[in-house]
């Protein structure tokens, strides 16, 4: 198990405190998997289960809610279109995040990092403030000073240090990169241990669906932790012989905010100028993703999509699933109204899995404008 800088192919040990490169750049994860079905049946449904295939040392002590085991729904759309839906807003921060959060931050104690720092549109900052609450290892969290009062109340709530940054969401990252320098960068997006939490996703659907893996997946794209995440864990899955095939992963995008659309249609687009503009769906609204290139490698070699959505499409969607008892965020909203783009473009049924990846709780401002009160 090593580190490895995505530019210099330099290699570091997993037990020193680098999230970086030796020129800053992405560093990523060099690790095989051991597993043992017959092992793993004994144990509690929760992602620690897959214990052997998260890169963590046996010494480590664990920094666990016992999160995970979400259900596996079917959702029928008013239009008779099917799929699975994986209910990943019942976590203890209220997104799926906490799957990264809790293998990342386990690392971080593991390495007894006295300090460290995030930057988020909110969910990933509330889900590291969390599990950092309970290693207890005091966090900064930047945020952009838009962020809903319910998230910036809840990561306060969790003890972290709120930085509020006069800008865009590239902006609050820059400011973050810049502290991680003197601490340890807790960043969903730069540290390669939260995809290796996120995967656990794909684990879980496999096991759910009796150890096959589906036919699609159908996954918010942003900064790419869950179509990344699911891509490491399928992949992985696959070369250890467990499951046959690794389903077509299809991103998600707002019209508002379609880099990844963008490039899919034109690889020579060029995302560092690019300007989105707002949309409902804010946890996706990353113009710029840093490991747009790693995103796109997984939905072309997967022979996936990448789709996107109105703003309207978004509120219809979030009130279909409203009406199925649903009450989730406006970006799980957003690949929903996907989902629902996909299945209708299909020549023959398949086995399609998506997920609710955050509670509407965290959103009542942008929920009351789409149900038009207050
Ligand atoms: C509710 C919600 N859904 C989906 C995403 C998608 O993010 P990513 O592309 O990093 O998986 C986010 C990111 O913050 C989010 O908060």
């Amino acid at each position: 198990m090593r580190l490895i800088g995505q530019n210099s192919c330099s290699e570091y040990s997993t037990k020193s405190k680098i999230w970086h490169g030796e020129a800053y750049e992405l560093v990523n994860l060099d690790f095989t998997p051991k597993f043992d079905l017959k092992k793993i049946a004994k144990r509690p449904f929760n992602l620690w289960r897959y214990r052997e295939a998260i890169p963590i040392e046996e010494e480590a002590q664990i920094i666990s809610f016992n999160e995970g085991g979400t259900p596996l729904l079917p959702i029928q759309f008013k239009d008779g279109a099917k799929a699975l839906i994986k209910q990943e807003y019942l976590f203890p921060s209220g997104s799926y995040k906490d799957r990264g959060s809790s293998v990342l931050i386990t690392q971080a104690k593991f390495l007894g990092v006295q300090h460290l720092v995030q930057d988020s549109s909110g969910n990933a900052g509330a889900s590291i403030a969390t599990y950092a609450q309970k290693a207890k290892i005091p966090c900064d969290i930047y945020v952009p000073a838009d962020t809903s009062v319910a998230k910036t109340t809840q990561i306060a709530a969790m003890g972290a240090q709120i930085i509020k940054v006069a800008g865009n969401r590239k902006e609050t990252a820059a400011m973050a990169f810049e502290a991680a320098k003197k601490s340890y960068y807790a960043s969903h997006c730069f540290n390669p241990y939260f995809f290796h939490g996120t995967k656990t996703i794909a684990y879980e659907i496999c096991e759910q669906l009796n150890w096959k893996s589906p036919d699609s997946i159908v996954l918010p794209a942003g900064n790419g932790t869950l179509i990344l995440g699911a891509y490491i864990g399928f992949k992985e899955l696959a070369e250890l012989g467990i499951i046959s095939k690794i389903p077509k992963i299809i991103g998600i995008q707002s019209r508002h905010c379609n880099p990844l659309f963008k490039l899919l249609h034109n690889p020579s687009f060029d995302l560092t100028n690019y300007v989105a503009e707002d949309t409902l769906a804010e946890g996706i609204a990353i113009p710029n993703p840093i490991r747009a290139k790693e995103m796109m490698k997984a939905i072309t070699e997967t022979n996936g999509n990448i789709l996107q959505v109105s703003e309207s499409e978004i509120k219809e969607a979030w009130k279909e699933m409203a009406s199925l008892g649903f009450f989730i965020e406006p970006t799980s909203a957003a690949c929903i109204a996907g989902l629902n783009l996909y299945l209708s473009g299909l020549v023959q049924p398949e086995i399609c899995v998506s997920l609710f990846s955050g509670n509407g709780l965290k959103s009542i401002e942008k929920i009351s404008k789409i149900l038009n009160i207050y």
